[in-house]
């Protein structure tokens, strides 16, 4: 009897410990918090700071990608340098055009703390021979509002309650094809970035990879266009608890009112695991076993791919609702004051 008792504790004690690794503890906000923090909001300087120094044509290896590229690193060094680790991932890759250079930046406040929460995104865009491709949805808009949520955040991240907790920022270069997408002309950085991470690197935290410091990692991609029935979807089990909360957050700022033309619920309620599962630079991730949300409309914008990816693809009312939604989100991860 005794030794039951106590071989039940014990499994207690390890589904405690177990479910203590697995479940993310989020705080709830209020609404009158929700709707101080989501008042707050604003998308000026986006809109008229770096949102248009990334609509360039960033073509991997070309003069206009580099621009883009310093333009990135700049703003991450306007963060606390005392707080946050800035890092390139350069590397040569075969290309169906030659061998070609390419860059992932990596932003990660206090690398020591040993799990992670990723937001990513690619800063990359395609190659067209018809004409400069701007790729304002993809992805020079998800880009612009991570820099912007991260550089209005910063004082209150690195004053976290959640201080286990960190967050890493990865730009990625080379998501898009040259030619047509193969699994070699496709997802440069991202592959390359996965491999590195998988292995020891100064991603390495208290003896666990940059891979297993991932706690869960959130791609966005193709945000900010005008379709109002594009709708993100609930693609990876994994990741379905943190999608839930991003459902539940836009269904509470709608309620209160503080969202600007929103005639209906983007995140959508039923899972669709397995279904839609986008080629994107997820997939070196999700393969080595990391929890994913992908953030991408579907059915895509009606721009995509076409040269109509441009500014007027942008829908500012859209982009202020994702800002309030990610921003909402970054409070109740990591306990916010
Ligand atoms: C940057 O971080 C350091 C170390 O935490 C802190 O002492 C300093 O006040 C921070 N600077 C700013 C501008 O927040
Ligand atoms: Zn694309």
């Amino acid at each position: 009897m005794s030794n039951k008792l106590s071989f039940l504790s014990l499994l207690c004690l390890v589904a405690a410990v177990l479910s203590q690794r697995t479940t993310h503890h989020y705080v709830t906000l209020t609404s009158k918090k929700t709707k101080t923090i989501s008042s707050c909001c604003d998308i000026e300087n986006i809109k008229t700071y770096d949102f248009p120094n990334i609509l360039k044509e960033r073509v991997p290896d070309t003069p206009t990608h580099a621009t883009v590229k310093e333009y990135i690193l700049s703003r991450l060094h306007q963060l606390n340098q005392s707080r946050w680790s800035i890092t390139t991932d350069v590397f040569t890759d075969q290309t169906p055009f030659g061998p070609k250079s390419f860059t992932n930046i990596i932003a990660t406040l206090d690398p020591h703390v040993p799990k992670r929460l990723v937001l990513a995104a690619h800063y990359d865009s395609k190659y067209f021979k018809t004409g400069v491709f701007l790729g304002a949805t993809d992805s020079a808009l998800p880009v612009a509002l991570i820099l912007d949520i991260l550089l209005t955040l910063d004082d209150k991240l690195q004053s976290r309650e959640l201080q286990d907790h960190s967050l890493q920022v990865i730009l990625f270069d080379g998501e898009e094809a040259f030619k047509t997408w193969t699994d070699t002309d496709s997802l440069y950085g991202s592959r390359h970035l996965a491999e590195l991470m998988n292995s020891p690197s100064p991603y390495d935290v208290e003896g666990r990879t940059g891979i297993e410091a991932m706690e869960a990692f959130i791609l966005l991609d193709l945000l900010g266009s005008v379709d109002p029935h594009a709708l993100f979807y609930d693609t990876y089990p994994a990741g379905s608890k943190i999608f839930e909360r991003l459902r539940k957050i836009e269904k509470k700022l709608h309620q209160e009112k503080q969202l600007v033309e929103h005639t209906r619920q983007h995140f959508v309620e039923q899972a669709a695991h397995g279904y839609y599962k986008i080629q994107d630079d997820h997939i070196p991730f999700l393969n080595k076993g990391v929890p994913i949300v992908h953030v991408i409309p579907v059915p895509f914008p009606s721009q995509w791919h076409k040269l109509s990816d441009n500014a007027n693809a942008i829908n500012w009312n859209n982009v202020l609702n994702l800002k309030k939604i990610f921003t909402l989100f970054l409070y109740e991860y990591f306990h916010l004051r």
